[in-house]
């Protein structure tokens, strides 16, 4: 299982909070909501603390590398991006999708990436 976490509360833009009366990253969360594929789950926080790079999202997987990503435009573009990219790294063994697999639409877009915490013995 796969889960991306969209923050809700990033900027629209440079000099716009907010369009329609909604921030940046709730339009992204609608969008990757709407794309959402099975294996993947979408939840929303407010503030991923990458507050400069709106809007950002993380993905993580269960023993798995954590990607952080930003910079994104919160349309349905850069939703079909991450949701492609989600769709790939819930197909991976590690959370490592090979670059050839990355969508042009991740690309430029990843800020951290956090390896698994080890599990218990
Ligand atoms: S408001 Fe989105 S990271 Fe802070």
């Amino acid at each position: 299982m796969t889960t991306i976490t969209v923050c809700d509360t990033c900027n629209f833009s440079t000099d716009q909070k907010l369009l329609d009366g909604k921030a940046g990253g709730e339009i992204l969360a609608e969008h990757v909501e709407a794309l959402a594929a099975k294996g993947i789950t979408v939840r929303r926080q407010s503030c991923l603390m990458g507050c400069d790079r709106h809007c950002n999202i993380a993905i993580q997987g269960e023993g798995k590398l954590s990607y952080v990503l930003g910079k994104f435009t919160p349309d349905a573009e850069a939703a079909q991006a991450i949701i492609d990219y989600a769709t790939a790294y819930d197909a991976s063994e590690s959370g490592q999708v090979p670059y050839k697999q990355w969508p042009q639409g991740v690309k430029g877009h990843f800020v951290a990436r956090i390896p698994p915490l080890k599990q218990a013995d």
